[in-house]
């Protein structure tokens, strides 16, 4: 039995400490919005907020976030995110959409230590997000976007 702290609520979860993290938020507590990509730490789909820090939940075993906050694109709620998700919805940047929670989590994690980013800092930040729709200008203008509002 581990305990899990997930978007502010604890939950005692009954898997193996190496079961990765994606598969109890999606399979255990119902929480879709994270997205399974490669399994492979290679896309960026399943990106969460370990205390504050994007980590690729289809790589990170249950032992490694217990007595950690884990956010997920359902509970982001920081004044970055609220900038964020309006700056993705005034320039339209979705496409398809699969990819984007996790685009969106690690933009907020960026502007979260780094209010101001200069494109650079933007394309180090997102460069492990792959989006098979190449959205990628419009998620960069977002970003500048937000950082307005912060
Ligand atoms: S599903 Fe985790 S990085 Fe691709
Ligand atoms: S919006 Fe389709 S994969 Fe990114």
């Amino acid at each position: 039995m581990l305990l899990l702290e997930v978007n502010g609520t604890a939950h005692q979860v009954e898997a193996d400490p190496e079961t990765p993290l994606l598969w109890v938020l999606r399979d255990e507590l119902g929480l879709t919005g994270t997205k399974y990509g490669c399994g492979v730490a290679q896309c960026g789909a399943c990106t969460v907020h370990v205390d504050g820090q994007p980590r690729r939940a289809c790589t990170t075993p249950l032992k490694a976030v217990a007595g950690k906050h884990v956010t997920t694109i359902e509970g982001v709620a920081s004044k970055a995110a609220k900038a964020v998700q309006a700056a993705w919805v005034k320039l339209d940047v979705v496409q398809c959409g699969y990819c984007q929670s996790g685009q969106i989590m690690t933009a907020v994690a960026l502007l979260e230590q780094k209010p101001k980013p200069s494109d650079v800092d933007i394309d180090h930040a997102m460069t492990g997000n792959i989006c098979r729709c190449a959205t990628y200008q419009r998620i960069r203008a977002a970003i500048h976007e937000a950082s307005k509002a912060l």
